[in-house]
């Protein structure tokens, strides 16, 4: 056998990636699914089409590469996180759409639970804030929603589970029910230090207990398939920001990486120890492997790609996201243009849903270059935001390394940008499918086809270190340009 398929159901696409025996992603098949809006602020999948659109690129990728089931040594999954699925046990059917993670609909909920001085002890047990965007208080309003739902969950005839665990279900014809300790990590059900469900959590949200799956390590036995054309095991299971930390194999504390997508999502391994953060970052599990969990500080972006996207979508300044930084790159040096691209709130630290975004210095010669340059500086001083907060988590002169992906790290502007803010060197991989590579590699190392941890750091491999080289004087000045502009945000 001599592949690994890796299956990466995300926000807006669900992808599958063949690796062969050398862990070289050799083909790939991806589709895009439809995105519900209901209601402002609600985001809901259709789960049977995540299912079908899962089936047809798994089969496609395998078809176009003529790679049969018996070629194949097993299946690692990555997934967006949080999203909540509740289903039938006896059907298999959901009974609602999938609530997607940016779904505001429990802000209330949330808020209710904070005046009423849980925050605290929820946050103790799952290093996760009382924010609408974990799973929670999603499974607790579909519960409270829909008529006779606690009931039968009670029952047990209901199942709650995050993508990967709907996926395993599915995939597996209803004989797993099983997720992994970083998909449960955000759930808000999860207590990250002992690793199993919170039966005080369940109580306070009134979920039942019965319709949790369970929580297995990232590389372990989930079952197996036999839709794909032959019996297939699942061997790998991580949510997506957490394959990404193994992809990009951080596997030491104080590795760090940032993964540049719409939003952008960076994790610093801590260790075998949680941290709790006094910055307001999530704690999180980086992994589970072998019973041990590895922990990590996670600092989520909101808009980051999503700033080069209203460039041109917004304002039809450029015609495609790689035009963004030769714009840039012909701004005026002397103007100070800064935008705080806050256009659906402001993630960490700052936590602001209600925050809109702003643009300060404009003079009368401010003009495209200037703009372009103010939306990519801005993603580089979010991630000084979330860089400087998990400094000041982990302890301020600590070294720390930090890897970049996702589409903007293709950029040489933005990413020497981003090494020129932070006054830290920035590595960018040869290998950019992090997110898919941490998957299979999961897989691959349980069905012995691929290296240990130690072997697998060891293949990855530096495209090109951005090393700072902007004078400390400036650096700092912009910096507090950025952090005055953000107060002037949130106080508009
Ligand atoms: O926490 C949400 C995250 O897992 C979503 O990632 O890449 O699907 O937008 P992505």
């Amino acid at each position: 056998m001599t592949h690994i398929l890796a299956i990466d159901q995300g926000t807006t696409s669900t992808r599958a990636i063949l690796f062969d025996a050398q862990m070289r992603a050799v083909g790939t098949a991806q589709m895009e699914f439809t995105q519900h809006f209901p209601q402002e602020g609600w985001v809901e999948h259709d789960p049977e089409e995540i299912w079908e659109s899962t089936l047809k690129v798994c089969r496609d990728v395998m078809a176009a590469q003529g790679v049969s089931a018996s070629q194949i040594a097993g299946i690692g999954i990555t997934n967006q996180r949080e999203t909540t699925v509740v289903w039938d046990r006896a059907t298999g059917r959901p009974v609602h759409n999938a609530i997607v993670w940016q779904d505001r609909r429990t802000a209330g909920i949330c808020e209710r639970f904070r005046s009423a001085g849980c925050e605290d002890d929820v946050t103790a047990q799952t290093g996760l804030l009382l924010d609408p965007y974990f799973s929670g208080t999603k499974v607790k309003w579909l519960l409270d929603t829909l008529p006779g739902a606690r009931d039968r969950a009670e029952a047990g005839e209901l199942l709650f589970g995050t993508i990967d665990s709907f996926l395993i279900w599915r995939l597996t014809e209803g004989r797993v029910h099983a997720t992994d300790a970083t998909n449960a990590a955000r759930t808000l059900l999860f207590d990250i230090h002992d690793g199993t469900w919170s039966a005080e959590i369940c109580d306070l949200l009134d979920v039942p207990m019965e319709m949790l799956p369970e929580v297995r390590d990232c590389a372990a036995d989930f079952g197996h398939t036999t839709l794909l054309g032959g019996e297939i095991p699942i061997l790998g299971v991580a949510g997506d920001q957490q394959a990404a930390t193994m992809g990009q194999a951080c596997f030491r504390p104080g590795m760090m990486k940032s993964t540049y997508g719409t939003g952008c999502f960076a994790l610093l391994n801590t260790g075998t120890t949680p941290v709790e953060s006094q910055n307001r970052l999530l704690t999180t599990v980086a992994y589970q492997l072998d019973g041990q969990r590895s922990y990590a500080l996670e600092g989520s972006i909101f808009i980051a790609g999503a700033a080069v996207q209203w460039l041109r979508d917004g304002l039809g300044i450029i015609e495609n996201a790689a035009q963004s930084g030769e714009l840039a790159a012909q701004a005026d040096p002397t103007q100070k243009v800064v935008l705080v691209p806050a256009f659906t709130g402001l993630g960490a630290p700052y936590w602001q849903p209600d925050c809109r975004g702003a643009i300060f210095g404009l003079t009368r010669n401010s003009g495209r270059p200037e703009i372009a340059r103010a939306a990519l500086e801005s993603i580089a001083y979010q991630t000084r935001d979330l860089w400087q907060a998990m400094q000041g988590d982990w302890g301020s002169d600590a070294h720390v390394i930090l890897r970049v992906d996702g589409g903007m790290s293709a950029s040489d502007w933005a990413m020497q940008g981003l090494a020129d803010l932070l006054g830290a060197p920035v590595d960018r991989p040869v290998m950019q499918e992090t997110t898919a590579l941490g998957a299979a590699w999961l897989a691959g190392m349980r069905a012995g086809v691929y290296p240990d941890q130690a072997g697998f750091a060891e293949t990855w491999a530096l495209d090109r270190r951005f090393e700072p080289a902007m004078p400390a004087d400036a650096r700092d000045a912009a910096y507090a340009r950025w952090q005055r502009a953000v107060q002037a945000a949130m106080a508009f």
